[in-house]
């Protein structure tokens, strides 16, 4: 028997896991002190949006209430005419899907690569249509999705991508941020995310004209600087504030700290246990930079699966999410059961059937992928003490071997 305590482990949701500190409250202070919340009128947020853009390689970054937000902005600026389809996957963040109904357009769910959980140019290519107006493509957990190989497909069949990069800050493919290999890239501040504002987003593009519509939709569509301004859409207003701005600038300035130390210590992790049996531990090389907003493990059934794992690892002290989704996005009432404006069931009704068809056969990859992952939260507060300690335990519960005695 080993003794071993548990160390504290940081968390995302409050101070020992957040790099918020003195440069934020400055950043606030000022912004207080000035008078103008309003980022049409201040200087924050002007300033986050054009360092942020020009850090990742884009010509043009708008700032946006979240990243919900950012899709929004994203699918309004594509344009969809009602019962037009966005490909996109069914295993990321509701707040990935929700905006293309919003804007009138179908969601097609491609199927995932069952150990990456990403969209692939095959199974997007599988998915496309006629109707097809724009791909959606999350980067899950901070791992690239294939954009060369994706965006080839995209551009043969005339059709744009989002990249969906709230989880995947400084994650590169030979050395290109993602976000910049499509046509539009959106990111979140939300609480948890490498940055934050506690909510928050930001889209980027090089597309002049994309630009434009997605600065024009964040703001009501009004011309704002235009000779003749006019309200030119239906739009929103999903504004980020100058308090939040002011705290995205600071946040900013330590990005690249919380990537390289995120990576760093997933590295040390991988290289710990991926000798491990019946165990996938994330991959990332020089080529196709991982940037770790959390450390997925694929968990074969016979060693009793992920929901196993994590019960043995919560009696270690580590917490961990079997499946990260509970179901696919099209298993969720708003989808399964068509809830969007009143009874019409619009724009489902508009639907093909084949886009709307969710037969499990359709999608093998997406629930081997949910059956099998198993996701550990990841912070850049992490040390080696955590790292050593997670590696101990999860090669001790991967196996077999009996439970260590943990002392608290
Ligand atoms: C992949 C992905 N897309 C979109 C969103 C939506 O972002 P937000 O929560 O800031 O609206 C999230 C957030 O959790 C996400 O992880």
């Amino acid at each position: 028997m080993t003794s071993t305590s548990v160390p504290d482990f940081p968390s995302d949701q409050d101070a020992s896991g957040r790099q918020l500190g003195e440069e934020e409250i400055v950043a606030l202070t000022s912004a207080i002190r000035s008078g103008t919340l309003t980022s049409t009128k201040g200087h924050f947020v002007k300033e986050f949006q054009s360092k942020f853009a020009q850090s990742i390689g884009a010509v043009f970054g708008y700032a946006c209430s979240s990243g919900t937000g950012a899709i929004h902005a994203a699918v309004s600026a594509i344009d969809p005419s009602p019962g037009d389809e966005i490909v996109t996957s069914a295993i990321t963040d509701m707040g990935a899907i929700t905006p293309i109904l919003y804007q009138t357009a179908i969601p097609v769910f491609a199927d995932v690569d069952p150990i990456t959980g990403n969209l692939t140019a095959e199974t997007i290519e599988r998915a496309i249509s006629d109707r097809t107006k724009a791909i959606i493509v999350t980067h899950l957990f901070g791992y690239p999705a294939d954009m060369p190989a994706i965006c080839a497909v995209a551009r043969q069949h005339g059709i744009p991508v989002i990249e969906d990069c709230a989880q995947a800050y400084g994650a590169t493919i030979d050395g290109r941020h993602v976000g910049t290999f499509g046509d539009i890239g959106c990111f979140s501040l939300q609480q948890g995310k490498h940055i934050t504002t506690g909510e928050g987003g930001i889209v980027t593009s090089n597309d002049e004209g994309l630009a434009r519509r997605i600065r024009l939709f964040i703001d009501k569509a009004w011309g704002y600087g235009d000779p003749k301004p006019d309200h030119y859409f239906v739009a929103l207003n999903g504004r980020m504030t100058e308090l939040q701005g002011a705290v995205a600038l600071a946040q900013f300035a330590k990005l690249d700290d919380s990537v390289h130390q995120r990576k760093a210590m997933a590295q040390k992790l991988t290289d710990a246990i991926s000798g491990l049996p019946m165990l996938v531990a994330p991959y990332s090389d020089d080529q196709t930079v991982h940037s770790y907003w959390k450390y997925p493990l694929i968990v074969q059934p016979e060693i009793g699966g992920p929901v196993r794992v994590a019960e043995a690892l919560r009696g270690f002290g580590i917490n961990s999410a079997p499946r990260y989704i509970q179901k696919p996005a099209f298993e969720c009432a708003v989808i399964r059961d068509q809830q969007t404006f009143g009874d019409s069931g619009f724009p489902f009704n508009l639907a093909r059937p084949e886009a709307v068809d969710y037969a499990p056969e359709r999608f093998e990859g997406t629930y081997s992928f949910l059956n099998d992952v198993l996701v550990l939260p990841w912070n850049e507060r992490y040390t080696d003490e955590h790292v050593d300690y997670l590696a101990q335990q999860i090669a001790a519960v991967c196996s077999g071997v009996p439970h260590l005695d943990v002392a608290e």
